[in-house]
């Protein structure tokens, strides 16, 4: 018999059975921000047979990110995952598989591989913004998703896909993702047509990169993406080399991780562009010192100097992390301790944590609902002050983003090529949030309206530059 907790963290209200459910699908988020008002940091929702815990704040979410597998374990709440990325990879296999596997993007992302992505990442984007003339007005969001597409078919996918087959490939991806709707998390294998869909695109993936790896490995050429780098990884437990459906798995599931966290993040920062002139006269600033300094080339070196408009992206990430709730589940009992009281959070118990709840807590950040890039700022970093798993949009801990990096590079990327070419315009009013989607971003399209032209100090607004930049 388990011991009865004295110490159960304070349930939401509901109607019993369905009420936690009910009240879960008016809102994840919207819920837990009412209840954290309610009841505190830490409470329990029960949806249908699941206790969900929720931990928000920094305060409260230590164990959940720093735990080992075997406390706090991410296969359970995500094995919905499994069709997609398919049978060998990532939450379908034992753990230690798994870290292995993650050191093998580790090795695809690192500096020296970077380096050669961004080069790619800058001829995307030069290429791509070529192709909107001397002006008009396009739909921001959707040409984001299709550039960040582009990219990552050339970064991660490789050269083959990119040049050769990107229209069957990109179609194939489009079945996948229309794959993941929100009946899946619950029934991944529904017979439903999407589904179906899903299953045959998945197959179709692995014929047509194992075709590509054999020619590789045949003709013994070596391309700097991560497909080459996943094609030369190794198992150090027993030395063997990756099977064709763990490459593919692989790439598919750095390619969920990233496409539209990265689209959603690009789209919010040029929303955030186009409507705070402050903002703008900054990141333009920044670009004109740059292009003094090094001339108009650009590369990674480059980019990773440009602090103000990576402290733009942070701040665009905290007000809108495009992952809104993050799960583990708990194998052993544990404890929390909220403003001198301690609850014992059971074994069997889902945990979340919200990076949308955490990146606006007023504990933490002053204002936390404007947007103010300096928060981030040498001697202010409000973040940090706070603790550590204040800022949470790339999660923290065992489980952090291996994508954060590339996510930045491509980012800032692509608004150092449109910053240095163009002026431009939000059309209509500020995006809102479409809070019933698995990854968060703004609604509908966000027009903008543009016209080229060579940035030179002329088309920066000094009076809205703070003195130390002038
Ligand atoms: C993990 C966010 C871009 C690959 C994560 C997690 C978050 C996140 C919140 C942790 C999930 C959890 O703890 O449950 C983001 C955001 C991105 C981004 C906001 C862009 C703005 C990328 C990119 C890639 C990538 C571009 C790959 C190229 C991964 C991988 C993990 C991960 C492999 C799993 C790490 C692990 O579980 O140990 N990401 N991501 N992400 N991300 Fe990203």
């Amino acid at each position: 018999l388990r011991p009865r907790h004295k110490n159960l963290p304070p349930k939401v209200r509901t109607i019993p059975i369905i009420g936690g459910l009910l009240k879960f699908l008016k809102g994840p988020i919207q819920m837990a921000r009412e209840e954290y008002d309610r009841l505190g940091p830490v409470f329990t929702c029960k949806v249908l047979t699941r206790n969900i815990t929720f931990l928000l704040g920094p305060e409260v979410s230590e164990h959940f990110f720093k735990a080992p597998e075997s406390e706090m374990s991410q296969k359970e709440v995500y094995k919905f995952n499994v069709p997609t990325f398919g049978p060998e990879v990532v939450f379908a296999v034992d753990y230690p598989i798994r870290v292995e596997q993650y050191r093998f993007f580790m090795e695809a992302l690192k500096v020296s591989k970077l380096k050669g992505y961004v080069d790619a990442m800058v001829e995307e984007a030069e290429e791509f913004t070529d192709k909107w003339g001397k002006e008009g007005e396009i739909d921001l969001k959707a040409a984001l998703e299709h550039l960040i597409i582009l990219t990552a078919s050339r970064c991660l996918l490789g050269v083959e896909v990119r040049k050769s087959l990107f229209g069957e490939v990109s179609q194939l991806i489009y079945d996948l993702d229309q794959g993941m709707v929100p009946i899946s998390v619950l029934f991944p294998y529904l017979p439903i047509a999407v589904h179906r869909k899903r299953d045959a695109a998945r197959k179709r993936l692995e014929e047509i990169f194992g075709a590509v790896i054999e020619k590789r490995r045949k003709s013994g050429i070596q391309e700097n993406d991560m497909l080459q780098a996943f094609i030369d990884s190794k198992y150090k437990a027993d030395g063997r080399s990756t099977t064709h459906g763990e490459i593919t798995g692989l790439l598919i599931a750095a390619l969920f991780g990233g496409q539209h966290t990265s689209s959603i993040t690009s789209s919010w920062l040029g929303a955030y562009l186009m409507t705070q002139p402050k903002v703008l006269a900054q990141a333009q600033q920044e670009q004109l010192r740059i292009i003094e300094k090094h001339g108009e080339a650009l590369n990674h070196d480059v980019i990773c100097e440009m602090d103000y408009l990576a402290r733009a992206m942070k701040e665009t990430l905290r007000m809108h992390p495009p992952l809104v709730m993050l799960l583990r589940y708990a194998h052993t009992d544990f404890d929390v301790e909220v403003r001198g009281k301690k609850y014992t959070i059971p074994k069997g118990h889902i945990t979340a944590v919200s990076p949308s709840i955490a990146g606006r807590l007023s504990t933490v950040y002053s204002s936390p609902d404007s947007y103010d890039p300096d928060r981030f700022k040498a001697g202010r970093e409000e973040d940090k002050k706070a603790g550590t798993y204040s800022y949470i949009p790339f999660g923290g801990g065992r489980h952090g983003c291996l994508g954060e990096t590339f996510a930045y590079m491509q980012i800032r990327t692509i608004y150092s090529v449109i910053l240095r070419n163009f002026e431009f315009e939000l059309v209509g009013s500020f995006p809102e949030t479409e809070w019933n989607a698995l990854v968060v971003g703004p609604v509908g399209p966000i027009t903008m309206k543009y016209r080229r032209r060579k940035l030179t100090q002329a088309d920066v607004c000094a009076d809205l530059l703070p003195e130390s930049t002038v």
